[in-house]
Protein backbone atom coordinates (compact mmCIF):
# COMPACT_ATOMS: atom_id res chain seq x y z
CA UNK A 1 0.00 0.00 0.00
CA UNK A 2 1.40 3.37 -1.13
CA UNK A 3 1.30 6.02 1.67
CA UNK A 4 1.69 9.87 0.65
CA UNK A 5 1.28 11.52 4.23
CA UNK A 6 2.54 9.73 6.55
CA UNK A 7 5.64 7.24 7.09
CA UNK A 8 4.78 3.29 7.85
CA UNK A 9 7.95 1.35 8.95
CA UNK A 10 6.90 -2.27 9.47
CA UNK A 11 8.18 -4.29 12.60
CA UNK A 12 7.92 -7.87 12.08
CA UNK A 13 6.95 -10.49 9.70
CA UNK A 14 3.50 -10.96 11.04
CA UNK A 15 2.03 -7.44 11.84
CA UNK A 16 2.72 -4.07 13.35
CA UNK A 17 4.12 -1.03 11.87
CA UNK A 18 5.68 2.05 13.59
CA UNK A 19 4.08 5.50 12.00
CA UNK A 20 6.25 8.25 11.41
CA UNK A 21 5.30 12.06 10.24
CA UNK A 22 2.11 12.91 12.03
CA UNK A 23 1.40 14.57 15.46
CA UNK A 24 -1.73 12.62 16.77
CA UNK A 25 -2.24 15.88 19.37
CA UNK A 26 -3.17 18.33 16.85
CA UNK A 27 -6.27 18.41 14.14
CA UNK A 28 -5.80 15.55 11.32
CA UNK A 29 -6.90 16.42 7.89
CA UNK A 30 -9.34 13.72 6.75
CA UNK A 31 -6.28 12.12 4.11
CA UNK A 32 -3.61 11.82 6.92
CA UNK A 33 -6.42 10.25 9.07
CA UNK A 34 -7.82 7.65 6.21
CA UNK A 35 -4.44 7.04 5.83
CA UNK A 36 -3.71 5.98 9.65
CA UNK A 37 -7.01 4.27 9.53
CA UNK A 38 -5.54 1.96 6.29
CA UNK A 39 -1.86 1.15 7.88
CA UNK A 40 -4.09 0.32 11.00
CA UNK A 41 -6.14 -2.31 8.81
CA UNK A 42 -2.94 -3.62 6.69
CA UNK A 43 -0.77 -3.73 10.13
CA UNK A 44 -3.29 -4.47 12.77
CA UNK A 45 -1.29 -2.75 15.41
CA UNK A 46 0.62 0.43 14.94
CA UNK A 47 3.03 2.78 16.92
CA UNK A 48 3.90 6.37 17.38
CA UNK A 49 6.84 7.85 19.05
CA UNK A 50 7.31 11.68 20.47
CA UNK A 51 3.80 12.03 21.32
CA UNK A 52 2.39 14.67 23.52
CA UNK A 53 -1.39 14.25 24.08
CA UNK A 54 -3.87 16.06 26.67
CA UNK A 55 -6.10 13.55 27.93
CA UNK A 56 -8.66 15.64 25.61
CA UNK A 57 -6.21 15.09 22.82
CA UNK A 58 -6.15 11.56 23.57
CA UNK A 59 -9.54 11.05 23.05
CA UNK A 60 -10.00 13.53 20.52
CA UNK A 61 -7.72 11.20 18.03
CA UNK A 62 -9.70 8.25 19.39
CA UNK A 63 -13.47 9.65 18.30
CA UNK A 64 -12.31 9.93 14.68
CA UNK A 65 -12.27 6.13 14.94
CA UNK A 66 -15.34 5.68 16.38
CA UNK A 67 -17.35 5.82 19.77
CA UNK A 68 -15.18 5.60 22.96
CA UNK A 69 -15.79 2.91 25.52
CA UNK A 70 -16.18 3.70 29.17
CA UNK A 71 -14.87 0.25 30.97
CA UNK A 72 -17.61 -0.83 32.92
CA UNK A 73 -15.44 -2.78 35.75
CA UNK A 74 -12.64 -0.47 36.24
CA UNK A 75 -11.77 3.31 37.95
CA UNK A 76 -11.48 5.77 35.24
CA UNK A 77 -8.97 8.52 35.13
CA UNK A 78 -10.78 11.41 37.58
CA UNK A 79 -12.57 14.01 35.31
CA UNK A 80 -12.31 11.18 32.35
CA UNK A 81 -14.79 8.58 32.67
CA UNK A 82 -13.38 7.18 29.09
CA UNK A 83 -9.94 7.45 30.25
CA UNK A 84 -8.85 4.05 31.72
CA UNK A 85 -5.16 4.63 34.00
CA UNK A 86 -2.84 1.13 32.59
CA UNK A 87 -0.84 1.76 36.19
CA UNK A 88 1.79 -0.51 37.83
CA UNK A 89 3.46 1.21 41.04
CA UNK A 90 6.87 -0.13 42.21
CA UNK A 91 5.23 -2.08 45.04
CA UNK A 92 2.47 -4.03 42.73
CA UNK A 93 3.19 -7.77 42.00
CA UNK A 94 0.61 -7.99 39.49
CA UNK A 95 0.06 -5.73 36.28
CA UNK A 96 -3.07 -5.22 33.93
CA UNK A 97 -3.15 -7.97 30.63
CA UNK A 98 0.07 -9.94 32.02
CA UNK A 99 -1.72 -13.02 29.82
CA UNK A 100 -2.06 -13.42 26.40
CA UNK A 101 -6.03 -11.78 25.28
CA UNK A 102 -8.36 -10.32 23.51
CA UNK A 103 -10.10 -6.95 25.60
CA UNK A 104 -13.46 -7.56 27.19
CA UNK A 105 -14.71 -10.56 24.79
CA UNK A 106 -16.74 -11.39 27.36
CA UNK A 107 -19.44 -8.67 25.85
CA UNK A 108 -21.73 -9.03 23.35
CA UNK A 109 -20.08 -6.12 21.60
CA UNK A 110 -15.99 -6.60 22.73
CA UNK A 111 -14.36 -3.08 21.71
CA UNK A 112 -12.43 -2.42 18.68
CA UNK A 113 -9.31 -1.42 19.91
CA UNK A 114 -7.29 0.37 22.09
CA UNK A 115 -5.05 3.68 22.13
CA UNK A 116 -2.65 3.11 24.86
CA UNK A 117 -0.33 6.05 25.74
CA UNK A 118 3.02 6.22 27.48
CA UNK A 119 3.31 8.79 30.82
CA UNK A 120 6.10 6.71 32.24
CA UNK A 121 7.92 3.50 31.68
CA UNK A 122 10.58 1.49 33.09
CA UNK A 123 14.27 1.84 32.54
CA UNK A 124 14.07 -1.85 30.69
CA UNK A 125 10.89 -3.96 30.67
CA UNK A 126 7.45 -3.25 30.30
CA UNK A 127 7.11 -4.35 27.04
CA UNK A 128 3.91 -5.01 25.16
CA UNK A 129 3.53 -8.04 22.63
CA UNK A 130 0.75 -8.68 19.94
CA UNK A 131 -0.21 -11.40 17.86
CA UNK A 132 -2.19 -11.68 14.82
CA UNK A 133 -5.09 -13.82 15.00
CA UNK A 134 -5.32 -13.85 11.41
CA UNK A 135 -2.24 -15.46 10.72
CA UNK A 136 -3.43 -18.15 13.56
CA UNK A 137 -6.55 -18.86 11.72
CA UNK A 138 -4.53 -19.03 8.23
CA UNK A 139 -1.99 -21.74 8.96
CA UNK A 140 -4.44 -24.52 11.12
CA UNK A 141 -5.33 -27.29 8.43
CA UNK A 142 -7.97 -27.32 6.39
CA UNK A 143 -9.95 -30.14 8.81
CA UNK A 144 -9.22 -27.83 11.85
CA UNK A 145 -10.43 -24.82 9.93
CA UNK A 146 -14.13 -26.36 8.61
CA UNK A 147 -14.64 -28.09 12.25
CA UNK A 148 -14.16 -24.38 14.15
CA UNK A 149 -16.27 -22.60 10.98
CA UNK A 150 -19.67 -24.46 12.62
CA UNK A 151 -18.56 -24.10 16.37
CA UNK A 152 -19.18 -20.97 18.43
CA UNK A 153 -17.78 -20.65 22.47
CA UNK A 154 -19.15 -18.96 25.44
CA UNK A 155 -17.01 -16.06 26.66
CA UNK A 156 -17.03 -14.95 30.32
CA UNK A 157 -15.44 -12.84 33.20
CA UNK A 158 -13.84 -14.27 36.16
CA UNK A 159 -15.56 -11.69 38.44
CA UNK A 160 -18.63 -13.90 37.11
CA UNK A 161 -17.41 -17.13 37.04
CA UNK A 162 -14.34 -16.57 39.71
CA UNK A 163 -15.09 -13.82 41.95
CA UNK A 164 -12.35 -14.42 44.48
CA UNK A 165 -9.66 -14.87 42.17
CA UNK A 166 -10.81 -11.03 40.72
CA UNK A 167 -10.80 -9.95 44.54
CA UNK A 168 -6.94 -11.51 44.88
CA UNK A 169 -5.85 -9.40 41.69
CA UNK A 170 -7.13 -5.98 42.82
CA UNK A 171 -5.19 -6.68 46.10
CA UNK A 172 -2.07 -6.77 43.93
CA UNK A 173 -2.32 -4.49 41.54
CA UNK A 174 -2.88 -0.44 41.44
CA UNK A 175 -5.37 -0.43 38.44
CA UNK A 176 -8.77 -1.53 40.40
CA UNK A 177 -11.56 -3.47 39.25
CA UNK A 178 -14.87 -1.60 41.18
CA UNK A 179 -16.15 -4.26 43.57
CA UNK A 180 -19.70 -2.45 43.13
CA UNK A 181 -19.72 -3.28 39.77
CA UNK A 182 -19.43 -6.99 37.83
CA UNK A 183 -20.28 -5.40 34.14
CA UNK A 184 -23.65 -6.03 34.61
CA UNK A 185 -25.67 -8.45 33.33
CA UNK A 186 -24.31 -8.97 29.46
CA UNK A 187 -20.81 -10.63 31.10
CA UNK A 188 -21.07 -13.91 29.47
CA UNK A 189 -21.64 -14.08 25.44
CA UNK A 190 -21.49 -16.29 23.10
CA UNK A 191 -19.45 -15.68 19.85
CA UNK A 192 -18.10 -17.75 16.68
CA UNK A 193 -14.35 -19.40 17.12
CA UNK A 194 -13.90 -18.26 13.56
CA UNK A 195 -14.92 -14.95 12.65
CA UNK A 196 -14.46 -12.39 10.12
CA UNK A 197 -13.28 -9.01 10.02
CA UNK A 198 -16.11 -6.43 9.19
CA UNK A 199 -13.53 -4.39 7.71
CA UNK A 200 -10.79 -6.04 5.79
CA UNK A 201 -13.08 -9.47 5.51
CA UNK A 202 -9.88 -11.72 6.51
CA UNK A 203 -10.94 -14.66 8.92
CA UNK A 204 -9.69 -15.50 12.23
CA UNK A 205 -9.12 -17.05 15.27
CA UNK A 206 -11.62 -16.00 18.13
CA UNK A 207 -10.88 -17.54 21.73
CA UNK A 208 -8.52 -16.06 24.36
CA UNK A 209 -7.13 -17.84 27.48
CA UNK A 210 -9.14 -15.73 30.08
CA UNK A 211 -12.17 -15.16 28.65
CA UNK A 212 -13.43 -17.85 26.62
CA UNK A 213 -14.83 -20.99 28.83
CA UNK A 214 -16.48 -23.45 26.78
CA UNK A 215 -17.32 -24.40 23.11
CA UNK A 216 -21.25 -24.20 22.83
CA UNK A 217 -23.00 -27.68 23.52
CA UNK A 218 -19.75 -29.24 25.87
CA UNK A 219 -18.72 -29.15 28.97
CA UNK A 220 -15.29 -27.06 30.22
CA UNK A 221 -13.55 -30.76 30.54
CA UNK A 222 -14.51 -31.50 27.12
CA UNK A 223 -13.69 -27.73 25.70
CA UNK A 224 -10.18 -27.63 27.31
CA UNK A 225 -8.05 -29.67 25.12
CA UNK A 226 -8.34 -28.02 22.20
CA UNK A 227 -8.63 -24.75 23.77
CA UNK A 228 -5.67 -25.44 25.09
CA UNK A 229 -3.68 -26.31 21.75
CA UNK A 230 -5.75 -23.21 20.31
CA UNK A 231 -4.18 -20.94 22.76
CA UNK A 232 -1.17 -21.93 22.38
CA UNK A 233 -1.44 -22.39 18.42
CA UNK A 234 -2.56 -18.49 18.51
CA UNK A 235 0.42 -17.14 20.27
CA UNK A 236 3.25 -18.56 18.29
CA UNK A 237 6.35 -16.67 18.09
CA UNK A 238 6.45 -15.95 14.10
CA UNK A 239 2.76 -14.78 14.73
CA UNK A 240 3.87 -11.92 17.11
CA UNK A 241 5.62 -8.57 17.30
CA UNK A 242 7.21 -6.84 20.51
CA UNK A 243 6.78 -3.36 21.24
CA UNK A 244 9.37 -1.64 23.33
CA UNK A 245 8.13 0.82 25.02
CA UNK A 246 9.38 4.90 25.45
CA UNK A 247 7.87 7.65 27.38
CA UNK A 248 5.41 9.33 24.78
CA UNK A 249 5.39 6.43 22.70
CA UNK A 250 1.68 5.25 21.73
CA UNK A 251 0.43 1.79 20.54
CA UNK A 252 -3.04 1.24 18.60
CA UNK A 253 -4.00 -2.30 18.49
CA UNK A 254 -6.75 -3.75 16.12
CA UNK A 255 -9.01 -5.89 19.50
CA UNK A 256 -11.39 -7.75 16.94
CA UNK A 257 -8.01 -9.65 14.93
CA UNK A 258 -5.02 -9.27 17.63
CA UNK A 259 -4.13 -10.43 21.11
CA UNK A 260 -1.42 -8.83 23.26
CA UNK A 261 0.68 -9.62 26.49
CA UNK A 262 1.73 -6.86 28.62
CA UNK A 263 4.93 -8.33 29.88
CA UNK A 264 5.11 -7.86 34.13
CA UNK A 265 8.91 -8.16 33.83
CA UNK A 266 9.98 -4.83 36.06
CA UNK A 267 9.89 -5.45 39.43
CA UNK A 268 10.52 -2.69 41.54
CA UNK A 269 9.58 0.36 38.84
CA UNK A 270 6.58 2.34 37.58
CA UNK A 271 4.74 1.82 34.57
CA UNK A 272 1.83 4.44 33.93
CA UNK A 273 0.25 4.37 30.65
CA UNK A 274 -3.85 6.47 29.87
CA UNK A 275 -5.78 4.11 27.47
CA UNK A 276 -8.37 5.13 25.63
CA UNK A 277 -10.63 2.37 23.89
CA UNK A 278 -13.25 2.72 21.16
CA UNK A 279 -16.79 0.48 21.29
CA UNK A 280 -17.13 -2.11 18.72
CA UNK A 281 -19.75 -4.25 16.80
CA UNK A 282 -20.89 -7.93 17.33
CA UNK A 283 -18.44 -10.38 16.02
CA UNK A 284 -19.83 -12.22 13.14
CA UNK A 285 -19.02 -15.67 11.42
C1 LIG B 1 -3.84 -4.03 28.34
O1 LIG B 1 -4.01 -5.25 28.36
O2 LIG B 1 -4.67 -3.25 27.89
C2 LIG B 1 -2.54 -3.46 28.88
C3 LIG B 1 -1.47 -3.47 27.85
C4 LIG B 1 -0.20 -2.90 28.38
O3 LIG B 1 -0.19 -2.32 29.47
O4 LIG B 1 0.81 -2.99 27.69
Amino acid sequence: MEYAHIDVQPVAGALGAEIHGVDLGQPMDDETFGEIHDAYLQHQVIFFRDQHMTPDQHKDFGRRFGELNIHPQYFPLDGHPEILPVLKEPSDANNIGGVWHADVTFFPKPVMGSILYALEVPDVGGDTMFASQYLAYETLSDGMKDMLGAMTATHSDDTLSDPDSARKRNETRSTKLREDSNGGPNIASEHPVVCTHPETGRKLLYVNRPFTQRFTDMTDAESRPLLEYLYAHSQKPEFTCRFRWEKNSVAFWDNRCVQHYALNDYPGQRRSMHRVTIEGGKPSQ
